[in-house]
C-alpha cells in the first residue's frame, strides 16, 4: 500500500515529535522545577467528589495500562502462543476494558466535575490543568466509545493486526504508518490525542505518576519508643543540642 504524505505526517512524524517532546520535557522539568514535580493535591480544597471520583480514575487507569501493554506490546502469536486464543483474548480484552473504562470515565468525570463546580479547585486551575483535563477526557472518551462502537456493539474490530502493528513499530523505529492509516475513524483520533497527551504530559501534574511512593509499601518500619518516664534521671547531654537546647 503507497503511503501519502499525510499518512507520514500523522503517523511518524507526529508521533516521533510528541515522543521526543515527552523525553526531553521530562529532563527539562527534573531541573528545572523539582519542587513543583507533585500531583499538586487539591484534597484540601475539596474532599467529596476526591474521595469516589481519585480511586475510582486511578483503578481504571491502572487496568487501561495493563490492557494496552498487552494489546498493544504483545503480538498476537505470542498471546497464542501461551494458549489464549482470538476469541478468548477478544471477550476478556471487551469484559475487563470495558470495565476499567467505565471506572477511568466516571472517576476523571468527577475529576472534572469538582475543577468546575467547587470554587476553590476552579482558582486552583492553572493553565497546565487547562490543557491536560480536556486532553485526557478526549483520549479517554474515544478510546472507550472506540472500543463500544466496534468490539462492544459493533462486528469487531482487530486492531491487534493494525493499531497494535504501527505502535510497535515506533519503538522498534521501523514505522508502519500504513498499517493505522486505514483503521476506523475513532481508533485513529484516540491514537492521535494519546500523542497529544505524551506531548503534553511532562509539562502537567502528570508528572507525579513517575514519582508515586510505591517504595512505601516495602519501607521498614519507623520505630516509635517511648520517652523515657517523666522525673527519671536523664543522661547528661542526650537529646540535647550544643549550648543546651533540646534538640528536635
Ligand atoms: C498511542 C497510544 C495509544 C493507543 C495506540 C491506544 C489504543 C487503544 C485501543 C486499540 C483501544 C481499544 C481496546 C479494545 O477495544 O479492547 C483503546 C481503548 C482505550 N484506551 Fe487507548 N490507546 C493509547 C493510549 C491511551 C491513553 C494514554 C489512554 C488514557 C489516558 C487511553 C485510554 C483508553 C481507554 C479508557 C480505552 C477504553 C477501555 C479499554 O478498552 O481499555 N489510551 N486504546
Amino acid at each position: 500500500m503507497n503511503t501519502s504524505a499525510a499518512d507520514l505526517l500523522l503517523w511518524v512524524a507526529v508521533p516521533y515529535v510528541c515522543l521526543t517532546v515527552f523525553a526531553v520535557g521530562h529532563v527539562w522539568r527534573y531541573r528545572q522545577d523539582q519542587f513543583g514535580w507533585t500531583s499538586r493535591t487539591s484534597q484540601l480544597l475539596e474532599h467529596r467528589w476526591l474521595r469516589w471520583g481519585s480511586p475510582l480514575f486511578h483503578l481504571g487507569a491502572f487496568m487501561v495500562i495493563a490492557g494496552h501493554a498487552v494489546g498493544l506490546a504483545v503480538p498476537a502469536s505470542w498471546t497464542e502462543a501461551v494458549g489464549v486464543d482470538e476469541h478468548t483474548y477478544h471477550t476478556t480484552a471487551v469484559w475487563a476494558g470495558s470495565v476499567a473504562g467505565v471506572a477511568m470515565v466516571a472517576g476523571l468525570g468527577m475529576l472534572c466535575a469538582r475543577r468546575l463546580l467547587s470554587r476553590r479547585v476552579r482558582l486552583g486551575t492553572d493553565r497546565s490543568d487547562k490543557v491536560l483535563f480536556p486532553l485526557l477526557s478526549a483520549t479517554v472518551l474515544l478510546g472507550i466509545t472506540a472500543t463500544a462502537a466496534h468490539n462492544v456493539f459493533g462486528a469487531g474490530y482487530d486492531y491487534r493486526s493494525t493499531v497494535s502493528v504501527w505502535f510497535r513499530g515506533l519503538f522498534a523505529l521501523s514505522p508502519e504508518p500504513g498499517a493505522i492509516a486505514g483503521a476506523p475513524l475513532l481508533f485513529r483520533l484516540h491514537a492521535l490525542t494519546a500523542c497529544l497527551l505524551f506531548a503534553a504530559w511532562p509539562f502537567t501534574r502528570l508528572v507525579h505518576v513517575w514519582s508515586a511512593p510505591v517504595g512505601y509499601l516495602v519501607r521498614p518500619y519507623v520505630v516509635y519508643r517511648r520517652r523515657a518516664a517523666a522525673g527519671a534521671p536523664r543522661r547528661r547531654g542526650a537529646g540535647t543540642a550544643p549550648g543546651g537546647r533540646r534538640a528536635v
